[in-house]
């Protein structure tokens, strides 16, 4: 494979998006961001596609089922035919049925170090205040691909920090982002380079 095209699903700012779209920039990777997709027809990650001339498709959610707001996505993502789907900070969980048709090619990044601090309901600061709350003396993030078990996919790789014991949930919270920030492209490099391998429920990178 040479340059991978790649799709990115965000709901928010979109710092993760953007440290992908740098790091194609900056030719570090073998991979092109294609499109951003977003539910969040206020979200700033639409002015960052817009200042990268990357094209972006604004889905909104609201009045649509479930099903309905997927089946618009898949006729984007059709159209497309991408190499890699990056859910960064996609704030949206997936039917069964979405999730089978892209296994293999779907991935999400999570701001803790799974299985821990997973599952519903676990996203953005919800995440570092539990992770606070346990007491835990280290957090970090992880890359996995997406299974219809919410946030317990494979795991691809992981990043770690320390848990300080003055931390606020904004400090713990941008301890991860900038480790969050290195991460994600470093995986869709390994995409790029054909690096990962998914068998039997776990993935590694060779
Ligand atoms: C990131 O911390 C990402 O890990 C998290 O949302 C944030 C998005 O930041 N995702 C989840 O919590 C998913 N469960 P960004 O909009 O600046 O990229």
């Amino acid at each position: 494979m040479s340059v991978i095209d790649v799709v990115v699903l965000a709901s928010g700012s979109g710092s993760d998006f953007q440290s992908i779209v740098d790091a194609c920039d900056a030719g570090e990777i073998d991979a092109n961001v294609v499109m951003l997709i977003t539910n969040n027809p206020d979200a700033y990650c639409i002015t960052r596609a817009r200042e990268h001339g990357i094209q972006h498709s604004v889905i909104d959610h609201r009045g649509l089922s479930r099903r309905e707001h997927e089946k618009k996505l898949e006729k984007e993502l059709d159209k497309i035919d991408p190499d890699l789907i990056v859910l960064a900070g996609f704030m949206r969980i997936f039917t069964d049925d979405f999730v089978e048709k892209y296994y293999g090619k779907l991935i999400n990044i999570h701001p803790a170090l799974l299985p821990l601090f997973g599952g519903p309901g676990m996203y953005g600061e919800h995440v570092h205040r539990a992770v606070l709350d346990s007491g835990m003396k280290v957090s970090g993030c992880s890359v996995h691909f997406v299974t219809n078990q919410v946030d317990m996919g494979p795991i691809i790789a992981q990043r770690c920090v320390p848990v300080k014991h003055d931390d606020s949930i904004d400090s713990l919270g941008e301890r991860v982002l900038e480790q969050e920030h290195e991460l994600l492209p470093t995986v869709v490099g390994y995409f790029a380079d054909e690096r990962v391998r998914l068998k039997e429920g776990r993935a590694w990178v060779v």
